[in-house]
């Protein structure tokens, strides 16, 4: 499926001309060098780019599907943030340009931002901790967070950042999957001029998590909270006694750096494990590739820390670099929908990634917001979390880009830990709604269900032929299920569980999940854990939770539920539902419409068909394969209102 020449996008000449990698020629011969040898490659990549205490040994252990990188090495993933930058003029630099929701703005160099560090760290250590502790971080997007992160890393215990949009009931989960010992949270967030009660939250989780020691607490809005004695501490009285140097421990290569949970086939979060120098390696490798990353910049990723892209694109892959990275606490559209481009023009910002749902809210909003702000700093334009429409690409490349910024479209994955597919800005001419070739050291490959590769063109599942050192390293706890989710269907490959086609340059196109994973605004939600919420509710006997195509949010949750003895399907039940799940989950799971419905279709061994609800609410019929669903009245009952029956089931 090849393209017509006006939906190529060539590297700017401008651009390619000051890249670090600036011509097409160049790029191969590096894709090239990496294939003929990735392990030289990979080798070469972790000496230069990080500090080591003891070099490495062998490159790759690699036993199906565990793989180790860099054995035998020692480091440091907060030293490789913070002290490497100490030495030279970087160290006044920015490191982080924060502001807040209420236009507060703090900005830390890298010696303010390793003091920190080095207090929390020291204080964390006298509290007992150390190396092979768990911690959860459950706080907003506030330079603390990056100060949490860094200063567990310092001492090697393992974090896991909790989207602070989270229930108390999923941060319980997390924290008792995770065994973990230490909580470090704030007293409450900032969203669109709401206080969000993130102690509160912490207080409830842990009524149910005695394993938990301490609790730390930072003072961000100095709203009232309950403290426990014994168990809650100020995060501002622990540092004032804390001394600014802690050592950073040398940790093995190999040691994890963090956990994230993410969701899953079922109803429980997968607990995705990342090591140190792989994870850094890669993250590393990718800010010069992909944002072509330069000294004097001001690179903004609008993630948030509670995901992927915020661990690796706002925190560990930017301060290794050097970088200034901007954060900002609060919603795009707050206080007006301009909040984005204010923040571009005030910060002179160079590089600015975000997501595709964000853009296709920019564009409802029109173009006279960014229109209103001086968006001549920008240089280059990324996208993540979802395939991105081709017009939503046109529209970024037009009036955020001015038609002068390349768009890096990224595929990657929690699992993946950094970029793996993705234009190279100065070298590889971009199509809009193409994430294009794998980067360097990166083996995809499309295949069919019985793992032969498809010819160009034809769709089929995207795997990953070789290991790459910034992989999960397993799912915490539980290696059947890392073996099961990944790597049985496919033995010897990473199956990324997203469907794809290759057209006649090798480029990639995503087309999303093929699993019960659906993808909301760039969040990515089990189907089965909204199904558990609903469960527990006390009116509902049965429910099934489907994914249909949103404009906006790429896709949208629709629930059917059956209830139970003498429940009635009212609107009120319907709301009330709707909010039950924001409220077990989190706000962006909140069903768009709710069906309770008599009976749901099921296989004659009693499993729900998914597929057939996903059909109905997408195409409002069914068209495939019906022969195992046990009663057909049940499908009529939950068709849409003046549709007949031939309609809804289709010929078949
Ligand atoms: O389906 C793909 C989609 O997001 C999934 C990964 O979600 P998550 O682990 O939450 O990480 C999101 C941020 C890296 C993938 O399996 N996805 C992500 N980026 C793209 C994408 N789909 C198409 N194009 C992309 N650029």
């Amino acid at each position: 499926m090849s393209s017509a020449a006006s939906d190529v996008f060539p590297p700017p000449k401008d651009f390619a001309a000051h890249a670090a990698i600036g011509s097409r020629a160049a790029y191969d011969e590096l894709r090239q060098v990496a294939l003929a040898d990735p392990e030289a490659f990979w080798a070469a990549r972790a000496r230069a780019g990080l500090h080591w205490f003891k070099p490495f040994g062998k490159v790759l252990d690699w036993k199906p599907p565990f793989a180790q990188w860099f054995l035998g090495g020692e480091t440091n993933a907060s030293f490789n943030c913070l002290d490497r930058h100490l030495t030279g003029w970087r160290r006044n630099k920015a490191a982080i340009v924060w502001e807040g929701e209420n236009f507060e703005q703090r900005t830390l160099t890298y010696l303010e931002l390793h003091r920190r560090v080095g207090q929390l760290a020291n204080a964390l250590l006298a509290l007992g901790y150390r190396a092979g502790d768990r911690a959860i971080i459950y706080l907003p997007m506030i330079p603390e967070a990056a100060v949490a992160m860094l200063a567990c890393a310092r001492i090697g215990v393992t974090h896991s950042v909790v989207f602070a949009g989270f229930s108390s009931e999923a941060l319980r989960t997390r924290i008792e999957d995770l065994g973990a010992q230490l909580v470090l949270t704030a007293d409450y967030g900032r969203r669109r001029g709401r206080e969000v009660p993130l102690k509160k939250n912490v207080d409830e989780a842990l009524e149910h998590c005695p394993g938990v020691r301490h609790a730390v607490v930072y003072r961000h809005t100095n709203g009232p909270i309950a403290m426990r004695a014994g168990r809650d501490l100020e995060w501002a009285e622990l540092v004032a006694s804390a001394q600014p140097g802690c050592p950073a421990a040398h940790l093995p290569s190999e040691h994890p750096l963090f956990v994230l949970y993410t969701s899953g086939t079922t109803g429980k979060p997968k607990g995705v494990v990342h090591s140190t120098a792989g994870y850094l390696t890669q993250v590393l490798a990718t800010m010069e590739w992909v944002f072509d990353l330069r000294d004097e910049d001001v690179y903004w990723c609008t993630a948030d820390i509670g995901w992927v892209t915020g661990h690796s694109y706002i925190i560990y892959g930017p301060l290794a670099a050097g970088a200034t990275t901007l954060m900002y606490e609060g919603a795009p559209d707050w206080p007006r929908p301009d909040r984005f481009w204010e923040l571009i023009a005030k910060y002179r910002v160079n590089v600015f990634y975000t997501s595709p749902t964000a853009i296709r809210s920019f564009i409802r909003q029109g173009e006279a917001y960014p229109a209103g702000h001086d968006l001549s700093s920008l240089r280059l334009l990324g996208s993540v979390g979802e395939p991105i429409n081709p017009s939503a690409w046109r529209w970024y490349h037009r009036v955020i880009g001015h038609e002068r910024c390349p768009i890096v479209d990224t595929w990657w994955q929690t699992e993946t830990g950094a970029i793996l597919l993705s234009p190279v800005p100065g070298a590889v001419a971009a199509k809009p709604g193409s994430a294009t070739l794998p980067l360097p050291g990166i083996v995809a490959e499309i295949v069919d269900a019985k793992g032969e590769p498809v010819p160009d063109g034809q769709q089929g599942y995207l795997v990953l032929r070789k290991p790459w050192p910034s992989m999960l390293r397993g799912l915490y706890g539980d290696p059947e299920r890392y073996q099961e989710n990944y790597w049985s269907r496919y033995p010897g490959s990473y199956f990324t569980g997203d469907a794809a086609h290759r057209d006649a340059d090798g480029y990639y196109w995503v087309l999303g999940r093929v699993d019960d994973v659906i993808n909301i605004s760039g969040h990515r939600l089990s189907t089965m854990e909204v199904e558990s919420a609903l469960v527990r509710h006390p009116q509902v006997a049965e429910a099934a939770a489907v994914g249909r195509p949103d404009e906006l949010k790429g896709q949208s949750l629709v629930v059917f539920c059956t209830l139970k003895g003498d429940a009635a399907a009212t609107p009120e039940l319907s709301e009330e539902l709707r909010a039950w799940v924001a409220r077990e989950i989190a706000a962006f799971a909140r069903p768009e419409e709710v069906r309770m419905v008599e009976a749901l279709p099921k296989t004659r061994s009693g499993k729900i068909m998914r597929r057939l609800l996903r059909e109905l609410v997408t195409t409002r019929e069914v068209k495939g394969d019906t022969t195992t669903l046990e009663d057909y009245a049940v499908l009529l009952k939950l068709s849409v209102e003046g549709k007949d029956e031939e309609e809804i089931l289709g010929k078949n």
